[in-house]
């Protein structure tokens, strides 16, 4: 029985890139022994993630993230039963920002700003669907970590 949980947050205050790197190995770590998979968006200070799995897992290291005083605002997006992974290459995938164009982002969303708080969690993981086809998510399968 599989879940997906989207959520976004902000950050309480400026994250070096040393910062993230540490959110995301250490992410890394715990998915691949919970059977977790999911991308993480960072962007202008806000996050949006995408959790995979089965649902107390997921459901309980959604608690631990949410309780972390790296960001805050934590709000809830999307959270449904799945037949299948979307994300299951990631153990915890890393957006590339580089490749959220301007025609993408107002394919899905008011602006050609990226202001998941403004979106539902379909328009969300269509987007983050794109993003894996075009190759923007960096590293890492639960084997590379
Ligand atoms: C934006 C954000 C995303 C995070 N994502 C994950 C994650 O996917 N998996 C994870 O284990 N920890 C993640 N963390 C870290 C958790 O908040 C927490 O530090 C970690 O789960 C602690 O686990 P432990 O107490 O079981 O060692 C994230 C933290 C932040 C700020």
């Amino acid at each position: 029985m599989l879940v997906r949980l989207v959520y976004a947050s902000r950050a309480s205050h400026d994250l070096s890139p040393h910062d993230l790197q540490d959110i995301v190995r250490r992410s890394r770590e715990h998915n691949t022994e919970d059977g977790i998979t999911g991308l993480l968006c960072f962007s202008g200070g806000t996050f949006i993630q995408v959790l995979e799995g089965a649902r107390e897992p997921v459901n309980a290291r959604y608690k631990r993230i949410v309780m972390d005083e790296r960001h805050d605002t934590p709000t809830l997006i999307d959270y449904e039963e799945i037949s299948e992974r979307r994300f299951a290459g990631w153990a915890m995938g890393q957006v590339n920002l580089q490749r959220l164009n301007t025609a993408l982002l107002l394919k899905y969303g008011e602006t050609q700003k990226l202001d998941p708080f403004r979106m539902t969690g379909a328009a969300l993981t269509a987007l983050f669907d794109e993003l894996v086809t075009a190759g923007a998510i960096e590293c890492s399968g639960p084997e590379s970590r």
